[in-house]
C-alpha cells in the first residue's frame, strides 16, 4: 500500500467532511481505515495516519467549532478502527499459527512416508540380492532426469523418487530361483516376472499415498508404442513419471551386472534408449537422460 498517498487521500476526505459535514465523507474515512486494516497495516500506524490527518486539518482549518466537532467524532471512529485492526491482527496470527502447525505435521507425515518407502525398498532387496541397490540407483537417475526436464520439485520429482524406490517390490511374488537364474528364462518363467508391476500395484494401491505412486509403478514396463506390459498402454496414456522410470530402469539394468549376463555398460544402455527414442521411449525423457550423462556428467553413486 502506498502509505504517503493514502495519508493525503485520508486527510482530504476528513477535510471534505469539515467543509460539508456530510455523512458521506465520514463513511468514506471509515472505509479507508478498514482498507488499511485489510492491507495488514498495524493499528498503531493507522492511528498515526489518522492523527496526522487531524493535525493537517487543525493547521488549515479556520472554523474552530467544526474542527472540534471532527475531533470529537474522530475518537469513536478511531476506536472502531483500532478494535477492528486488533481483531484482524489476532485472526491473522491465529491463521499463521495454524498454517505453521499444518506444515509441521505435513513434514512429519512426509518423513514417515519416506521411512516406510525405505523399509519396503530394503525388504525387496534382502530377498533379491542380485538387484540390491537397483531401485536406489534408478531413483538417482530418475530424479536427475526429472530435474533436467524442469519438472516441479514438490510433486513430480518426489513422485519419481518414491516410485523408483519401490518399483520392483512386486518381484517379491516371483520365486527367488527365477530371479537369480543364471541362464535365459523360459516363457513361463518370463510370464511370472511380468506379473511384478501388477503385484506391486495391488500392494501399493491400498496405501493411500499422496501421489499416484501405485499407478506409475504399474506402468514402468509400458512402452510408448504399446509394446510393453502389463496393459500394453501407449503414448499419453502412460504417466510422464512412468516414462522417466522406464528410461532410467533400462539404463540402470543394462549398465549393471545381472545373474544371466555381465554388465553391458553405460554406452550400450544409452544407445538402447537413443535408438528407441520416439518408438519405445518418450523422446523428451531420452533427450534429458542423455543430457544428464553427457552434459552434467552423471554417475551412479554406488556400483552394481
Ligand atoms: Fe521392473
Ligand atoms: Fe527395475
Amino acid at each position: 500500500m502506498d502509505t504517503p498517498g493514502f495519508k493525503d487521500a485520508y486527510a482530504s476526505v476528513l477535510e471534505a467532511f469539515v467543509e460539508s459535514q456530510g455523512e458521506q465523507s465520514l463513511m468514506e474515512a471509515a472505509e479507508m481505515g478498514c482498507e488499511l486494516v485489510h492491507a495488514g497495516v498495524p493499528p498503531e500506524d493507522i492511528a498515526e495516519i489518522h492523527e496526522e490527518a487531524l493535525r493537517r486539518l487543525a493547521e488549515k482549518s479556520e472554523d474552530k467549532t467544526l474542527l472540534e466537532f471532527v475531533q470529537r467524532i474522530s475518537a469513536p471512529l478511531m476506536e472502531m478502527l483500532m478494535a477492528y485492526g486488533l481483531a484482524f491482527r489476532e485472526r491473522e496470527e491465529e491463521r499463521r499459527r495454524a498454517q505453521g502447525q499444518l506444515e509441521a505435521s505435513h513434514g512429519r507425515l512426509e518423513h514417515m512416508l519416506h521411512g516406510m518407502i525405505q523399509v519396503v525398498e530394503q525388504m525387496t532387496e534382502v530377498r533379491d540380492p542380485y538387484t540390491a541397490g537397483h531401485q536406489a540407483r534408478v531413483a538417482e537417475l530418475s530424479t536427475a532426469i526429472a530435474r533436467q526436464m524442469g519438472l516441479p520439485e514438490e510433486t513430480c520429482v518426489s513422485l519419481v523418487d518414491m516410485t523408483a524406490r519401490v518399483h520392483d517390490i512386486g518381484k517379491a511374488a516371483v520365486p527367488a530361483e527365477i530371479l537369480s537364474k543364471p541362464g535365459k528364462l523360459n516363457d513361463s518363467e518370463f510370464a511370472l516376472i511380468k506379473t511384478h508391476p501388477q503385484v506391486a500395484y495391488d500392494i501399493l494401491k491400498s496405501a493411500e499415498l499422496p501421489y499416484p505412486v501405485a499407478e506409475a509403478v504399474l506402468q514402468h514396463h509400458e512402452r510408448l508404442d504399446g509394446s510393453g506390459y502389463p496393459q500394453g498402454l501407449s503414448g499419453d496414456d502412460i504417466l510422464p513419471e512412468a516414462q522417466i522410470l522406464a528410461v532410467a530402469d533400462v539404463v540402470e539394468a543394462m549398465s549393471s551386472h545381472r545373474p544371466y549376463r555381465p554388465a553391458l555398460g553405460i554406452e550400450a544402455a544409452l544407445d538402447e534408449v537413443s535408438s528407441g527414442s520416439g518408438i519405445r521411449y518418450d523422446p523428451d525423457t531420452v533427450a534429458a537422460c542423455l543430457a544428464v550423462f553427457r552434459q552434467n556428467g552423471f554417475a551412479f553413486s554406488s556400483s552394481a
